[in-house]
């Protein structure tokens, strides 16, 4: 199994080297980091599977699939991993996807664990830079004052705008601390999420907002 983990490595590796900073392989490793912090403490969990889950686990998002061909279930299969080990992999990754909070269910402690990692690394510092390198990314704003100015906009009605990289906080970032399944995610989690808010007050503040 050892071996076969690495052949996907290099595999990956290949595939991240095409994304910007805010998707590129470190994600994955800080994902690896996050799911062994959680894992330690439900040791039923599988950690092969695991381990194949984080490395594939956005392969098949429809946001980087046009530069992509290669889906996770080729990436695997091409790796010599069995069909009963290829099925619980994929079924992992399923329960990652947020999805406007209308996600999957989760099916296994494995897919409570790998969501949980991949949420922790949108949030905190680490979710703040990368929301940044996304937006910068994609040339938008890094705030709009127009909005955050409205204080009488509602949380959804801010929401519903995607014109900057703070919009995303409202949309999502900050709506990851509740959505969190494990003990340990949940726990983890905290610290990262009032930094955010702490932030998001700051931020206002430089700029003249609060
Ligand atoms: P993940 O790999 O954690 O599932 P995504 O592929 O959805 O994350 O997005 C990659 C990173 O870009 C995440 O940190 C996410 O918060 C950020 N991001 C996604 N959409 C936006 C957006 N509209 N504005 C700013 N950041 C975004
Ligand atoms: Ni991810």
């Amino acid at each position: 199994m050892e071996q076969i983990i690495e052949k996907c490595t290099g595999q990956v590796i290949e595939i991240y080297e095409q994304f910007d900073a805010s998707h590129d392989f470190d994600h994955i490793l800080r994902v690896m980091r996050n799911a062994k912090a959680i894992a330690e403490t439900l040791p039923e969990a599988n950690m092969a599977i695991v381990r194949l889950a984080a490395l594939l686990h956005d392969v098949d998002d429809p946001k980087y699939k046009m530069v992509n061909h290669i889906t996770a279930l080729e990436l695997l299969q091409s790796s010599g991993v069995d069909d009963e080990t290829t099925f619980r992999v994929l079924e992992t990754i399923k329960s990652v996807s947020f999805n406007g909070g209308n996600e999957e269910e989760i099916v296994s402690i494995e897919g409570a664990i790998l969501r949980d990692a991949d949420r922790l690394d949108a949030i905190g510092a680490i979710g703040i830079a990368r929301a940044f390198a996304f937006g910068g990314a994609r040339g938008r704003k890094l705030y709009d004052a127009d909005e955050i100015a409205r204080t009488t906009m509602s949380e959804s009605e801010y929401r519903s705008k995607n014109t900057s990289s703070v919009t995303h906080f409202y949309e999502k970032l900050l709506l990851l601390k509740d959505l969190m399944v494990t003990e340990e995610g949940k726990r983890l989690a905290e610290e990262r999420h009032k930094f955010m808010l702490d932030f998001l007050e700051q931020l206002k503040r430089e700029v003249g907002l609060l």
